[in-house]
């Protein structure tokens, strides 16, 4: 089998050019557009990109994928799942339609824990295929890299459990051991006591990072603070859900503590904004969160305009956000979030691909780096947002290989 894959006659190319990582202010609306494009991929690398014109007759075995009418963008970068769950959240959908709020239901014991319960009772077996499954869907939204998160077991078994099924699935897992108190403890801080001594130990040979939700109602700040302190001291890289109802010191926190991310930020207000912008730590937005538990959106374009580092995902979990499609949420962070186009894409690849860890490797479509591609059904890449919830991946590339087509 040939190790070379040619993408010819494509309509379009675009790839994020930020000339420093991760993107910010004018550097966040750096894309480079190239018309009649080719790109050839070798050994899972792309070797070379240009123009149909440039292309010279290459030697050996090499596939071709004819592209006409196609537009290439790098394949997306969800940085933001909770993937590894069992039941789902429909009645409690329902009952939101009909009125009832996101934090009433978590008050009164649904919310996040019917979903703990429903994944404890899945085995180890079904959970993995859970995960799978859900990569499955991630992938023909066009997702070539991805983060999964535990929390949704709380327990010893059913998080590591959750952390195999992520990894074994392709995704970058996560350990939200500190997402709820589980029924069977006595308060948050005796949770995180036992959760820091028995989980975390095995919790960091098999995660990325660690992630912790501050919140009224889950964990304060000194409780993240001392979670977040326990994981990176155990070499785990740091992320916070913060300020998703209200103002509670994550941010301050998250920059104190040198996290990766700071996800949600709906509550945010301008001395957030200000403090983020002269930070390292990158504010991941979710506006399908947003949209589905009808909250107001993330302040984006102010985050954007004061130089801070932004990245998007779609959050997929069962409760407050259950969809898998970046597509969808480009759509979103332009028509709500206002961005534009150039800005949402980087923000879903190569900012996304550093709140992974992985920013050298993903994101753009450059030589050296890994071939991963989304060819759009579209002549204009654009359409990544336009096609408001259409079926605008036509196929997707994985490490130079086809993976998906419709
Ligand atoms: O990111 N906010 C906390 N965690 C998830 C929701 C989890 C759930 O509702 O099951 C979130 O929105
Ligand atoms: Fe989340």
């Amino acid at each position: 089998m040939p190790t070379r894959l040619l993408v010819r006659g494509l309509a379009q190319l675009a790839t994020p050019s930020p000339t420093s990582l991760p993107a910010r202010g004018r550097d966040l609306r750096a894309v480079e557009v190239i018309e009649d494009a080719y790109v050839l991929c070798s050994g899972g690398t792309v070797e070379a990109v240009g123009r149909m014109r440039d292309l010279r007759a290459l030697r050996g075995d090499v596939e071709e994928l004819d592209a006409r009418g196609l537009s290439a963008i790098p394949g997306l970068v969800d940085c933001h799942t909770h993937p590894a769950f069992g039941g789902d959240r429909v009645d409690e959908f329902s009952l939101r339609a009909g009125g009832a709020t996101y934090e009433e239901l978590h008050a009164a014991g649904g919310g996040i824990l019917s979903t703990v319960a429903a994944t404890r009772r899945l085995g180890q077996d079904e959970l993995a295929a859970r995960v799978e499954r859900h990569a499955g869907w991630m992938l023909g939204h066009g997702t070539t890299t991805w983060e999964g998160k535990s929390g949704y077991g709380l327990d010893r078994d059913t998080e590591l459990g959750s952390l195999r099924a992520v990894r074994a699935a392709g995704g970058s897992p996560t350990w939200l051991g500190a997402h709820a108190v589980p029924p069977e403890q006595s308060d948050a801080d005796r949770y995180l006591d036992w959760a820091i001594a028995e989980v975390l130990p095995a919790a960091a040979e098999l995660a990325d990072a660690a992630d912790v939700f501050l919140e009224r109602g889950a964990f304060d700040a000194a409780q993240a603070r001392r979670y977040l302190e326990a994981c990176r001291a155990a070499g785990l890289a740091l992320r916070l859900h913060g300020d998703q109802f209200t103002e509670s010191g994550a941010v301050p926190l998250a920059i104190e503590l040198g996290a990766r991310s700071i996800d949600h930020l709906e509550a945010t207000g301008p001395d957030g904004v200000a403090a983020l912008a002269h930070s390292d730590v990158v504010g991941v937005l979710l506006p399908a969160s947003a949209l589905f538990l009808d909250r107001p959106q993330p302040p984006a374009r102010a985050l954007a305009d004061a130089g801070a580092a932004i990245a998007l995902a779609t959050d997929f979990n069962p409760g407050s956000a259950f969809t898998t499609n970046l597509p969808l949420v480009c759509s979103l962070a332009c028509t709500q979030l206002h961005l534009g186009p150039a800005e949402a894409l980087a923000a879903m690849t190569v900012n996304a691909a550093c709140v992974l860890g992985v920013g050298d490797r993903v994101g753009r479509i450059v030589p050296g780096l890994r071939a991963d591609l989304v060819l759009l059904d579209a002549p204009d890449w654009r359409y990544l947002a336009y096609h408001l919830g259409g079926d605008v991946v036509a196929a997707v590339i994985g490490a130079g290989r086809p993976v998906f087509r419709r």
